[in-house]
C-alpha cells in the first residue's frame, strides 16, 4: 500500500448524523403512512437524498410526482437540519478527533468525500471546517454513491492518483464506490459485514495500526 491521501465519508464515519437521518425520515414516512425501519434506513446510507426517498417510497401505497417527490425531500431536509443545529463540537468523538490529528501528523492529506449537501454545514457546526485539505460533497457530484465521482473528485482536490487514496466508510454503497474508483476501501460500522472492503476496523483509532 502506498497511500498518500485519506477520504472520509462524513455521516457515520466522522459524526453520527445517521441517526438524525433515520429521525428526520420516520418523521416524514409516519406522516404519509409509509412502513419505515433502521433496516430500510440501512439501505439509504451514502445515497442521495433524492435516490434515498426513492428507496422509501418503494413501500409507498401510490406513485407520488416530482413536485410531491421534491416537496417530501424539502420537509425531511428541514427536520433534519433542525437536528443538525443542535450539535456542538462535542459530536466528534475525542477518538475521531485525536486520530485525525494524527494522520494529519503523519503526513497523509486528509479530505471528506460524502453525498451530502449539508457537508460544509455539519463541519461547521463540529468546528471541522478547516481541518481537512479538501471537500467534496453533494454539491459538487452529479451521481451519488455507489458511483465513484465523489471520491475521484475529492482525490483531484487533492491532487493524488485514485491508487494512492483510501477511503473510511459505514456504508455498502460507499464500499462499492471506493472499489469502482480504484481506491483502498476500508469499512467502519455497518460496512464492517462488506465482503468488498480491503480492511477493516472495529473503531475509529484502527486506522493508526493501517496507516504508519
Ligand atoms: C449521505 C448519507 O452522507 O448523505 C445519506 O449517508 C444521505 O443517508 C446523503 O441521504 C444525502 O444527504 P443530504 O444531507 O444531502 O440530504
Ligand atoms: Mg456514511
Amino acid at each position: 500500500m502506498n497511500i498518500k491521501g485519506i477520504i472520509f465519508d462524513l455521516d457515520g464515519v466522522i459524526v453520527f448524523t445517521d441517526k438524525f437521518h433515520y429521525l428526520a425520515w420516520k418523521a416524514v414516512s409516519d406522516e404519509l403512512g409509509i412502513y419505515f425501519d433502521e433496516k430500510i434506513n440501512n439501505r439509504l446510507r451514502g445515497v442521495s437524498r433524492m435516490d434515498s426517498l426513492n428507496i422509501i417510497l418503494e413501500n409507498g401505497a401510490r406513485e407520488y410526482s416530482e413536485d410531491e417527490k421534491h416537496q417530501i425531500a424539502e420537509k425531511k431536509n428541514e427536520i433534519y437540519k433542525g437536528y443538525l443545529s443542535q450539535m456542538t463540537p462535542s459530536d466528534v468523538s475525542d477518538e475521531v478527533r485525536k486520530t485525525l490529528i494524527e494522520l494529519k501528523r503523519r503526513g497523509y492529506l486528509l479530505a471528506i468525500g460524502s453525498s451530502s449537501k449539508n457537508t460544509k454545514y455539519i463541519l461547521e457546526r463540529v468546528a471541522l471546517s478547516d481541518f481537512f485539505d479538501a471537500i467534496s460533497d453533494g454539491t459538487n457530484i452529479k451521481k451519488s454513491k455507489p458511483d465513484p465521482e465523489v471520491f475521484l473528485k475529492a482525490a483531484e482536490f487533492i491532487n493524488l492518483p485514485a491508487c494512492e487514496c483510501a477511503v473510511v466508510e459505514d456504508a455498502f454503497a460507499g464500499i462499492d464506490a471506493a472499489k469502482s474508483a480504484d481506491m483502498t476501501a476500508v469499512a467502519i460500522g455497518d460496512a464492517t459485514s462488506c465482503k468488498k472492503a480491503d480492511i477493516v476496523i472495529g473503531s475509529f483509532s484502527g486506522l493508526l495500526k493501517y496507516f504508519h
